[in-house]
């Protein structure tokens, strides 16, 4: 019987990159997805798996439990259960108990995670020619469709962000175009003043104008944000990014933004893995902590929209709340 009542708990039908490969050693791992409670471990031949957290004998955690072969152990009673959640218990022969387990596979630096039955591709994008320049988690105190509002409008960016955005509200152009499945934003102003430290390695510079186009889909729930500069006198600049980001259900009230950043090479050689990716994705961190610190300030986590207080760049938030209903709030 499956007891899970969080309104997202459909989700689990889509593949969701809950945290990074090398996360996951041979110490089993506990987190919510979906509002459902399970556990992570790495076999000794290396397999990711995940399964129900509550040990079906006399309900242990089986985080605590530890890996033997191909099996996670529990502590309890020394029940095993394998990757496809067969169960072999010492007293119990022929006892034709099954555990939950879940599909996971490991790909693009991460564990995903999705119910067991029919199998879809995993999600798949196009860096573009970029070079990856870090992956972020962060956990967001408020539930899915918030967390989804904050990142699809950039209204806020002038007020919240200290980096990426526009310098105010009034001189943003927007443009929405809709799909069946897919909602797309495009948005162009004036880009804030870069800090210093940016300065010594981008070409970016003060004027510029800054431009934010991003496709939203829905299964699983994701935005590809294309963010590029270009000079007064309409050049683009060479740098830019492309940010990944999948928004992750852990339960009602928590939504996870696994964040995967992409841009140019810009120092040669090493230089750029060991000093400019580090630099990008602790301003693409701190810049999302500010995301997460504006959603944590929520007075309220009714999840409902008022169409009287849409501003004219809120109107794609209608949209995605249309399209994300079949797959994640409905079967
Ligand atoms: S509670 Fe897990 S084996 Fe008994
Ligand atoms: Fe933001």
């Amino acid at each position: 019987m499956n007891s899970n009542t969080c309104r997202y708990r459909h989700s689990l039908r889509h593949w969701q990159p809950l945290l990074a490969s090398r996360a996951l050693g041979r110490k089993p791992i506990a987190r919510t997805l979906a509002g459902q409670r399970l556990v992570l471990f790495r076999t000794q031949s290396g397999q990711a798996a995940a399964v129900a957290e509550t040990c079906p004998h006399r309900r242990l955690s089986l985080a605590v439990g530890r890996v033997r072969g191909e099996e996670l152990v529990c502590r309890y009673h020394g029940w095993s259960f394998d990757a496809a959640g067969a169960i072999r218990c010492p007293l119990m022969a022929g006892h034709g108990l099954q555990h939950q387990a879940f599909a996971v596979r490991e790909a693009q630096g991460l564990i995903w995670v999705r119910e067991a039955a029919n199998l879809p591709p995993l999600p798949s994008w196009s860096s573009d020619g970029l070079v990856l320049a870090g992956m972020a988690f962060h956990t967001v105190p408020a539930p899915l469709e918030l967390t989804l509002d904050n990142f699809t409008e950039v209204e806020h960016t002038s007020s919240i962000h200290q980096v990426f955005g526009f310098t105010e509200p009034a001189a943003i152009q927007h443009r929405l175009e809709l799909e069946p499945a897919a909602t797309r934003v495009w948005n162009s102003g004036p880009q804030k003043a870069f800090p210093p430290l940016f300065n010594g390695f981008i070409d970016n510079r003060p004027g510029d104008t800054f431009a934010n186009d991003w496709i939203t889909t829905f299964a699983p729930l994701l935005t590809i944000y294309d963010q590029t500069w270009t000079s007064p006198n309409g050049r683009r600049r060479r740098f830019w990014l492309k940010v990944v980001m999948f928004f992750v259900p852990l339960d009602d009230q928590t939504t996870q933004l696994t964040t995967l950043v992409y841009s140019p090479k810009v120092l040669p050689g090493r230089l750029h893995r060991w000093l400019a990716a580090p630099i990008i994705k602790a301003v693409t961190a701190h810049e999302l902590n500010l995301d997460v610190w504006a959603l944590a300030q929520l007075a309220d986590l009714n999840t409902e929209l008022n169409p009287r207080t849409l501003g004219p760049l809120d109107r794609v938030l209608l949209e995605n709340r249309r399209r994300l209903r079949p797959g994640y709030l409905e079967p």
